[in-house]
C-alpha cells in the first residue's frame, strides 16, 4: 500500500522546523508550543500526514512531535508518520569529522531506533532514505530493511533525492517493495521535467539530473512528495530583496494575480501549481505558521487551468516555450 493510497489528504506537513532550530539547544516552553500550534493547525486543515528526519533540529523535530502524541492518546493510528536517515551531519558524533552520508545497516538501524524513541511511537508508517550515499552497499540496505520490517518497526519504504538508477539499483536488492520518492520541486524548482521540455534543444543548461525521475516514478507506481513546496515563501509574501531574481519578481507577480482573480491566498496558488502535476505528487508544505498552514491548505479547493500552470512556470523559468 502507498502513501498516497492510505493519506486523506494530498498535502503533507513538514515537520523540519517545529523544532526551532538546528543546533544543541535544549527545548524551550515556547519552541514546544510553537510546535504544537503547528501541529494543531495542521489537523485541523485535515492533513494526516506528517514528514520527519532523524537530523531535523538535531532530532528535536521529532521530540516536539513525540510529546504531542503523548499528550493526545489515541491519535497516533489516525496519523501517517514518515521518517528519514542516512544524514550524519559535520562534526557528529566528534568535532572535525565531515557532513556526510551513510546508508549503511548499522546506521540505519540506529537511526530509527533513535527516531522512534524520540517520536514516543512503535513504528513508522515510512522510512526514506535521505539522500543517496556513494558508498551504499544494497545488500546492508536489504538486510536493514528486512529486520525493520520483520520487526513491525517500519511498514513501508522509500527514497529521497534519488534518480532513477539509484531506485534501480536498490530495488534489485531489497525485498520490499519502494513506494516513494521525496524530491525538491515548486514553480522555482522544476528541474524534474525542465529537463523534459528542453529534449533536443540548444540549451545546455537544462541537461539535469532531475530526467526522467517523474516518468520513471510514475511507471514504477511511486508516489512523489515535493519538498520545498512552497518555495520558502518567494512566491507568496516573503519580502522580496531588491536585487532578487526578475523571474522571481515575474512568477511572484503572476501568483498574487490568479490568488486575487481566485480568491485564495498566494500559497495556495503555489500548492495548486504543484497538484495540477499529473502524476499526483504530493506537496510538502515546511511552514510553522498556523495562518500558512491553513492558506496553503486553500490549493485542494481549486485547480488550474493548463494556461495557468503554464504562466507560472515559464515566469519561473525565465523564458518562454518552445
Ligand atoms: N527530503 C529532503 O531532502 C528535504 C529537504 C528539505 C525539506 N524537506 C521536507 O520538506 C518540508 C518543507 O520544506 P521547506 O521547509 O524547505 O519548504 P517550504 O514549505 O517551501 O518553506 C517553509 C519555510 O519558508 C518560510 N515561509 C513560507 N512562506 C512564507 C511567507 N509567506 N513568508 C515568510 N516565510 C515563509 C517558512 O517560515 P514560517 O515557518 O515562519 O512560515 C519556513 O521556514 C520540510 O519541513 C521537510 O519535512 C525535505
Amino acid at each position: 500500500m502507498t502513501s498516497q493510497k492510505i493519506s486523506d489528504s494530498p498535502i503533507i506537513f513538514g515537520c523540519m522546523m517545529i523544532g526551532g532550530s538546528f543546533d544543541d539547544s535544549t527545548l524551550t516552553a515556547e519552541t514546544i508550543k510553537r510546535g504544537r500550534d503547528a501541529i494543531d493547525a495542521a489537523l485541523e486543515c485535515g492533513l494526516n500526514f506528517f514528514d520527519h528526519a532523524n537530523i531535523y533540529c538535531w532530532g528535536k523535530s521529532e521530540e516536539v512531535f513525540g510529546r504531542f502524541l503523548a499528550e493526545n492518546q489515541g491519535l497516533r493510528e489516525n496519523l501517517i508518520i514518515q521518517s528519514k536517515c542516512g544524514i550524519c551531519l559535520a562534526n557528529q558524533p566528534e568535532s572535525g569529522w565531515p557532513g556526510r552520508f551513510d546508508l549503511s545497516y548499522d546506521h540505519i538501524l540506529e537511526s530509527v531506533d533513535g527516531t522512534l524513541a524520540r517520536l514516543q511511537t512503535d513504528y513508522l508508517d515510512i522510512l526514506l532514505l535521505h539522500r543517496p550515499d556513494p558508498l551504499v552497499e544494497p545488500e546492508e540496505v536489504a538486510e536493514a530493511f528486512d529486520l525493520l520490517h520483520r520487526s513491525g518497526k517500519v511498514r513501508d519504504f522509500g527514497v529521497s533525492n534519488h534518480s532513477p538508477a539509484q531506485i534501480e539499483l536498490l530495488q534489485a536488492y531489497v525485498d520490499q517493495p519502494l513506494t516513494v520518492n521525496q524530491i525538491e520541486y515548486n514553480p522555482l524548482h522544476a528541474v524534474l521535467h525542465d529537463a523534459a521540455i528542453h529534449v533536443n534543444m540548444r540549451r545546455p543548461q537544462y541537461g539535469n539530473p532531475g530526467e526522467g525521475i517523474i516518468e520513471y516514478c510514475r511507471l514504477h507506481g511511486i508516489t512523489l512528495q515535493a519538498w520545498s513546496a512552497l518555495a520558502k515563501g518567494l512566491l507568496s509574501g516573503t519580502h522580496l530583496a531588491p536585487d532578487t531574481e526578475p523571474r522571481i519578481v515575474e512568477a511572484a507577480k503572476m501568483v498574487a494575480k490568479f490568488a486575487k482573480e481566485r480568491d485564495v491566498s498566494p500559497e495556495a496558488i503555489v500548492i495548486a501549481w504543484i497538484l495540477r502535476h499529473p502524476a499526483e505528487i504530493m506537496p510538502v508544505i515546511g511552514t510553522t505558521h498556523p495562518g500558512r498552514i491553513k492558506a496553503a491548505c486553500e490549493a485542494t479547493k481549486i485547480e488550474l487551468s493548463r494556461v495557468e500552470w503554464y504562466q507560472i512556470y515559464t515566469a519561473a523559468m525565465g523564458h518562454s516555450v518552445p
